[in-house]
């Protein structure tokens, strides 16, 4: 493991580990925005109790934030690393990337990243919040395995690393910093799929099917959602196919 400061964030840095989210909420001594890297991982987390497939053309990080110093709703924390992703890939000039809800990062359609956050509780008090991030930076000579071949994609980028990295950690330090409206109205512009019609899993009903149109979220980021009848629903929880 190295540790080096780059722009005032800590980054641990580490070729391979299991999972950079379990490492950062076992970590001792943390400070906000303390950055955990790791070139590869063996179990991976990710969303729905799911593995990460995590091969070495990616970038597997997790932050670690204070939840005193998070200013927004603790939900709008997962969107907004969406958001401070995108933002620091576009810096270096990766184009096309749309966020599909919640928390994925598409470019063609295909998912380059995935965002798992998790929360340290203490005596039933929030300690920490890791919010987990996972990019596929460059091709893959084997492949993704078949069970996401045909849905994931690489952001084209090889580039250094770990300043990625510390640009993430920074705009997620920003965007805790901002409020509600900002973070809503930024995501809404730049969703996946804004007016096409598309089927979602609704989790909170079943995992039932839904199909219709996007029309956006609200300020709690649930995805607005007009069914083919024509009702408009607000769906917490869920994934469009
Ligand atoms: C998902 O798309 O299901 C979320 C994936 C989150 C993966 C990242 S990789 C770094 C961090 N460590 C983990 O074990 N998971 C997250």
């Amino acid at each position: 493991m190295t540790e080096k400061d780059i722009n005032d964030i800590k980054i641990y840095h580490y070729s391979c580990v299991d999972s950079t989210n379990k490492l950062a909420q076992n970590m001792e001594n943390y400070l906000h925005l303390d950055t955990i890297v790791s070139d590869s991982q063996t179990a991976g987390r990710g969303r729905m109790g799911r593995e990460f497939f995590s091969y070495n053309g990616g970038l597997y990080m997790s932050v670690i934030l204070d939840p005193s110093k998070i200013k927004i709703p603790l939900h709008l924390c997962t969107p907004s690393a969406a958001l401070a992703v995108k933002k620091a890939l576009e810096k270096r000039g990766v184009e096309n990337i749309y966020v599909k809800w919640v928390n994925d990062l598409l470019i063609d359609d295909k998912k380059i990243c995935g965002i798992l956050s998790e929360s340290r509780t203490v005596d039933s008090k929030i300690e920490r919040v890791v919010i987990g991030i996972g990019i596929n930076l460059e091709i893959n000579k084997d492949g993704f395995p078949d069970s996401i071949a045909n849905k994931a994609g690489y952001a084209n980028y090889n580039g250094g690393k770990l300043d990625l990295a510390s640009d993430i950690a920074q705009n997620i330090g920003e965007y805790i910093k901002s409020n509600t409206e900002a973070i809503i109205e930024e995501y809404t512009k730049n969703m996946a799929w804004l007016g096409k019609e598309v089927e979602v899993t609704d989790y909170a009903d079943s995992n039932k099917k839904i199909e219709g149109i996007i029309i956006g979220v609200n300020q709690d980021c649930f995805l607005k959602f007009q069914t083919r009848e024509g009702n408009v629903r607000f769906l917490s929880s869920g994934e469009i196919l």
